[in-house]
C-alpha cells in the first residue's frame, strides 16, 4: 500500500462520512487526481484471457455499485482494472435510500450498505458510457426499480436492457442485491427461468452480447444448483459470485444493531463468496466463466478464487480499503503467484483447487 495513501489520503477520506468519502473520490477521479497512479502494465504472466467472447488485459476488475452512473471510467481503467462493471443501472432514475445508507467498520475491513439503487437511469447512463473514454472492458449491471413489484420485473428488466445494450461489452443481471426489497425472490427457480428467457430473447434480437447473472452469497447448496442450472440451460454466458451478505459475520451485535439493515461486503465475506465459487464450478463441471467476487484484498485472496474455480474476479471493499495502487498492486502480486506456484497461464491455474 502507497505511503500517500496509509497515511495520508485514507485517514482523511475516512474522517468523513462514507458516502461523502466516495463522491470526493470519484471527483477526485474525474478531475484527474489519480494520475500519478496511472499505469498501463502488461502482465505476460496471464496469456491470453478470453471470457465470453471477450479479451481481457488482466483478470482483476472493479466491482458494480463504485462508479453506478459511469462517470469515471477512463480514470478507473487507467488505475489498472482489466474491466469495470457500471450500474446497478435501472430502467428509471431513482434516488435510492434515505442517508445514512453508508457504513465503514474498519475494524473488519468490511462496509455495510443500502443504497438500494440509486443511479441517473438507463438511458442517461448509456449515452454518458457511448462518448466515454474507455480503454477496457465496460459491464454494465442491470437491476429493476423499487417501485416494480416483481411479477413485472422481467418487463423492466428487458427495457432496462434494450436501454444499455448498445453501450455494454457485457451484460449482468443482477438478482441478488439485499437493498430492493424482493430483488433476491428472483433468484427462485420460476421466477428466474421467465426473467432470463425474457431477457435472452432480447438480447439475441438486439445482437447477442455476453450476458451475466450476478448472485447472492446467503443461498444453501441446494439453492445454488437449480441456479447454475438454470444459467446453463438457458446459455447464460457467466456468473458473477457474490454480491453482500445480509448477515454479519465478525460484527458484534452492538455495530450490527446501530448500522441497521443493509449488505455486507469485505473481509468478513469472502469465505461465503468462495464457498459460493466453489459449488457452481462443480455444478457446472468447469463450463460456467465464474467472476469471483467478495473479500478480496490480498493476491492470495484473488488466487483462492481463481484456484476455486473463479476466472476473472472483482474487487470493491478492497478498493475502498487499499487505496488507488490497490488494482496494479493485485494484479502483479496474482501474476507472481502463479509463476510461483508453476502455472504457465491464469487458464491452468482456474479451478485447480476445486
Ligand atoms: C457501497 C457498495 C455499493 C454496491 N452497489 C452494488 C450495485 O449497485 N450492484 C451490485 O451488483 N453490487 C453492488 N455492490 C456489491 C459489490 O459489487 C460486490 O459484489 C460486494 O461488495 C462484494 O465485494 P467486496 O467484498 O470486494 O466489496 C455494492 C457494494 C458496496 C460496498
Amino acid at each position: 500500500m502507497s505511503f500517500f495513501w496509509e497515511k495520508i489520503a485514507r485517514p482523511v477520506m475516512f474522517r468523513l462520512d462514507a458516502e461523502r468519502a466516495h463522491s470526493l473520490g470519484m471527483a477526485s477521479l474525474k478531475a484527474g487526481l489519480a494520475r500519478p497512479f496511472y499505469n498501463d502494465v502488461r502482465y505476460d504472466e496471464f496469456g491470453e484471457i478470453e471470457r465470453f467472447g471477450l479479451r481481457f488485459a488482466n483478470p482483476v476488475g472493479l466491482a458494480a455499485g463504485f462508479d453506478k452512473n459511469a462517470e469515471a471510467i477512463g480514470p478507473l481503467s487507467s488505475l489498472g482494472f482489466g474491466f469495470i462493471e457500471a450500474g446497478t443501472v435501472t430502467l428509471e432514475p431513482q434516488p435510492g435510500n434515505a442517508r445514512p445508507r453508508l457504513f465503514r467498520l474498519p475494524e473488519q475491513e468490511a462496509l455495510i450498505n443500502r443504497l438500494g439503487f440509486n443511479n441517473e437511469g438507463a438511458a442517461a447512463i448509456a449515452g454518458r458510457l457511448l462518448s466515454a473514454e474507455r480503454n477496457c472492458i465496460v459491464g454494465i449491471n442491470i437491476g429493476r426499480n423499487r417501485h416494480v413489484p416483481n411479477e413485472e420485473a422481467a418487463e423492466n428488466y428487458v427495457a432496462c436492457l434494450k436501454a444499455v445494450h448498445k453501450a455494454a461489452d457485457y451484460i449482468t443481471v443482477n438478482v441478488s442485491s439485499p437493498n430492493t426489497p424482493e430483488l433476491r425472490d428472483l433468484q427462485a427457480e420460476a421466477s428466474l427461468v421467465k426473467l432470463l428467457e425474457g431477457l435472452m430473447q432480447a438480447n439475441v434480437e438486439l445482437g447477442r452480447k455476453p450476458l451475466l447473472v450476478k448472485v447472492a452469497p446467503d443461498l444453501s447448496g441446494e439453492e445454488i444448483d437449480p441456479i447454475a442450472d438454470i444459467c446453463v440451460g438457458i446459455g447464460i454466458d457467466g456468473i458473477v459470485a457474490t454480491n453482500t451478505t445480509v448477515t454479519r459475520p465478525g460484527v458484534d451485535e452492538g455495530t450490527a444493531k446501530k448500522i441497521g439493515a443493509g449488505g455486507l461486503s469485505g473481509k468478513p465475506l469472502k469465505p461465503m463468496s468462495l464457498a459460493v465459487v466453489r459449488a457452481i464450478y462443480r455444478r457446472t463441471n468447469g463450463k460456467m466463466p465464474i467472476v469471483g467476487v467478495g473479500g478480496i484484498f490480498s493476491p492470495r485472496d484473488a488466487f483462492e478464487f481463481i484456484s476455486a474455480g473463479a476466472s476473472l474476479v472483482q474487487v470493491y471493499s478492497g478498493f475502498i480499503y487499499g487505496g488507488p495502487a490497490f488494482p496494479r498492486e493485485l494484479c502483479s502480486g496474482l501474476a507472481e503467484m502463479l509463476v510461483l506456484r508453476g502455472f504457465r497461464t491464469l487458464d491452468e491455474a482456474v479451478g485447480s483447487a476445486a
